[in-house]
């Protein structure tokens, strides 16, 4: 067949170079010691994401719940969802997720957490819930490391919930800045006792520099 044959609009991927661009990103992180939990934006096909999974990613990165939800029907079982989800008809959708499935979500605030808290009781299966930080790219997250300590010892101290680490999409472009951040973060965090379990670091455009994060222990590419 050719291009030219196709009845449009059609969807139309270049396997070979799919294949390679994962290969390309897994091998990267991998010589870095460095976890990979792609973010399934740009395919959203769990055919994809599977293939992330063979090439040797420990997860899958989603950005709802609904997203999380088409992602485990196609057989995917360790997601992060990095979004504040907030209020009852989302929580419960969360809430048989996680009964299904190793699902981990972030909060940037109290009010986040209280629901999360609410919602999640049972201290034999905790909610695995990570602070999201703002290191500089002025979206989402707290705003100092000394919040991101407040908010970590609250979900710490919530019985269905447990601290899974830190959660930033970087600014683009300062690596060095995204690593300050998250350094003094991590370095107060274990001076309390709370180590963080994950540092989860995000983004395309500075992967050729992911070696300027050392704070990081896993990487959420997207695009
Ligand atoms: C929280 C989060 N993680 C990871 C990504 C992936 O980033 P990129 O598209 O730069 O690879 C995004 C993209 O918006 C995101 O919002």
């Amino acid at each position: 067949m050719r291009v030219t044959d196709l009845d449009t609009p059609a969807v139309v991927i270049d396997f070979d170079r799919v294949e390679a661009n994962l290969a390309r990103v897994q091998a990267l992180a991998d010589g870095l010691g460095l976890r990979l939990r792609p973010h399934v934006k740009t395919h959203k096909l769990p055919v994809l994401a599977r293939l992330q999974m063979d090439q040797g990613a420990v997860g899958i990165t989603c950005q709802k719940v609904g997203e999380a939800e088409a992602m485990a029907e196609g057989g995917l079982d360790d997601i992060l969802i990095t979004y504040n989800i907030l209020g009852a008809a989302k929580l419960d959708r969360l809430a048989r997720l996680h009964s299904r499935i190793t699902v981990a979500v972030v909060a940037d605030s109290a009010e986040t957490v209280s629901g999360y808290a609410s919602h999640f009781t049972d201290p034999s299966r905790p909610l695995s819930v990570l602070v999201e930080c703002d290191t500089g790219a002025a979206r989402c997250g707290v705003q100092t490391p000394a919040a991101a300590l407040a908010l970590a010892r609250n979900i710490a101290g919530s019985a269905g919930l447990r601290f899974g680490g830190l959660m930033t999409y970087p600014p683009r472009g300062d690596p060095a800045r995204t690593e300050l951040w998250l350094a003094e973060a991590v370095a107060i965090l274990r001076e309390a006792d709370l180590p963080p379990p994950v540092v989860s670091n995000g983004g395309t455009p500075d992967l050729s520099r992911l070696a300027d994060v050392p704070s990081a222990t896993e990487h959420r590419p997207g695009t």
